[in-house]
């Protein structure tokens, strides 16, 4: 694996190695077992969106391989002055072993990688959030087991989280139901990926439609960042897309909850829902740092 820019461009077997190596890396963790399998590497990490959990989960994953990060802030980076992104990732290349970008646009993580000659791995844009993902799958394959024949529901914002969940979910065998307003549906490629997948997924403005039989519930923020804005106006359309107890009904009696925070209880999910899967939100927390250093030892480490 070169790159993680999106999970349209990984395989199946790509995602489950990964997630293999995920469990292998956290069993090690949780045994002091040390692996410095990128000793002497840094990676280096832009950021032009806030982040808590992303930047401080590669920050410490490099440093329990043996390498460092270095944060890079768009305040800080002459990228936020202007200088086109095609330098960027030239001058990046000559200094690091791997960039971590979070910005807005699809492209311009592309385009790092075009023009760069390291790994770039996407730490989130307005399409696609898919180290996330792969750390939701993660969570969800430790609490059930298995990920083949499992129906995730996810309810709220057709986003990055929605587009990654649907690619990653149906690539890995599971059954993706999602219930959105019908302005706010997922990206068209993204649907148009799903369509290989009749029998497995289903889009749909019905949430209680959406949440029967589930075996995990999944939401996220209705307001993105970068869509401030907007807050308003979301608040209204999005009023009823909520994980409450009514939801939790529809779905098997022992469905998970996901959430990839930061969240806004009583908005998108109540705080009722929240705390009693709080355990199971915080597991899907803690595996970004897991996930991701699997992703890096992938994409710029000797181990396969
Ligand atoms: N879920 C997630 O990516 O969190 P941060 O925005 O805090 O990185
Ligand atoms: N959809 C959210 C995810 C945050 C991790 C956002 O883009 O802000």
């Amino acid at each position: 694996m070169e790159h993680l820019l999106k999970l349209l461009d990984l395989s199946k077997d790509e995602i489950i190695d990964i997630l293999n190596l995920a469990d292998q890396l956290k069993y090690e963790n949780k045994n002091d077992i040390e692996h410095k399998l990128l000793k002497g590497k840094t990676l280096g990490m832009i950021f032009q969106k806030s982040s808590t959990r992303t930047r401080v989960s590669f920050e410490t994953g490099m440093y329990q391989l043996g390498g460092q990060a270095l944060f890079l802030s768009n305040r800080d980076l002459q990228i936020g002055r202007g200088e086109p992104v095609q330098d960027t990732a030239r001058v990046l290349s000559r200094y690091l072993d791997g960039i971590m970008i979070r910005t807005f646009e699809q492209q311009e993580v592309e385009d790092l990688a075009k023009f760069g000659s390291i790994p770039v791995i996407n730490g989130l844009t307005d399409f696609c959030h898919p180290c996330q993902v792969l750390a939701d799958l993660m969570t969800i394959r430790e609490h059930k087991n298995r990920l083949d024949g499992v129906k995730l529901c996810y309810i709220g914002d057709g986003n990055n989280m929605a587009n990654s969940l649907i690619v990653g979910g149906l690539k890995v065998g599971m059954n993706v139901s999602i219930a959105c307003p019908d302005d706010y549906r997922p990206h068209k490629s993204v649907l148009e990926f799903a369509k290989d997948y009749p029998d497995k997924f289903t889009l749909t403005s019905n949430i209680l439609e959406a949440a029967a039989d589930a075996d995990v519930l999944y939401t996220d923020v209705w307001t993105s960042m970068g869509e401030e804005a907007e807050t308003q106006k979301r608040k209204k359309d999005f009023a009823g897309y909520q994980i409450n107890d009514e939801v939790m009904s529809y779905a098997k009696s022992d469905a998970m909850v996901q959430h990839c925070l930061p969240a806004h209880r009583e908005e998108e999910i109540t705080e009722k829902v929240f705390e009693l899967h709080a355990d199971e939100i915080f597991d899907e927390a803690e595996n970004r740092l897991h996930a991701q250093k699997a992703v890096m030892v992938k994409v710029m480490g000797e181990r396969v």
